[in-house]
């Protein structure tokens, strides 16, 4: 086996680590960093609960090798709030009852914030697209597309999240 050492921004802090060849990224955030925010639900990238903006760009983690991830910047769930507090996203999310179990909401959270970041003010049907790749098996998506649409309401965009 090979091991790479690479230098990574992690929800704003840079990390020095050193993983073997086949590592994903997921694997990378969950088993090295401890980062277990980020889902592994299928290992296959179909259902985006291991979603993670990777340079700004939402991606399944899964289906990244944490050895291409070598000067990027990645933001976690974690990297979401800001002086402990929530990101708005994540509040209208709970408000919204767009949590049940919760398995999928990591990976609802990223690519919701990163879809608001390029399209502040987005119709139902632009977020029903956003979220095509992030599979809830329990909540359903009207309460989840309502969170997204009152985010986008309240400007949530303006809130940086931990590359910035
Ligand atoms: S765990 Fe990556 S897409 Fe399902
Ligand atoms: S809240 Fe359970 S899978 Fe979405």
């Amino acid at each position: 086996m090979v091991f790479h050492k690479i230098n990574v921004t992690i929800n704003g802090g840079l990390e020095q680590v050193v993983v073997p060849s086949n590592m994903t990224l997921m694997q990378m955030l969950r088993e090295s960093l401890a980062l277990t925010g980020t889902k592994n639900g299928c290992s296959a990238g179909e259902c985006g609960a291991c979603t993670v903006m990777l340079n700004g760009e939402p991606v399944n983690s899964c289906m990244v090798l944490a050895v291409e991830c070598d000067g990027a910047k990645i933001v976690s769930v974690e990297g979401l709030e800001a002086d402990k507090q929530l990101a708005p996203i994540q509040e209208v999310i709970i408000e919204a009852g767009g949590v049940q179990c919760g398995f999928c909401t990591p990976g609802i959270l990223i690519s919701s914030r990163a879809f608001l970041d390029r399209n502040p003010n987005p119709t139902d049907e632009e977020i029903r697209e956003a979220l095509v790749g992030n599979l809830c098996r329990c909540t359903g998506y009207v309460r989840i597309v309502e969170a997204v649409k009152k985010a986008a309401g309240i400007k949530m965009v303006a809130t940086p999240v931990a590359s910035d």
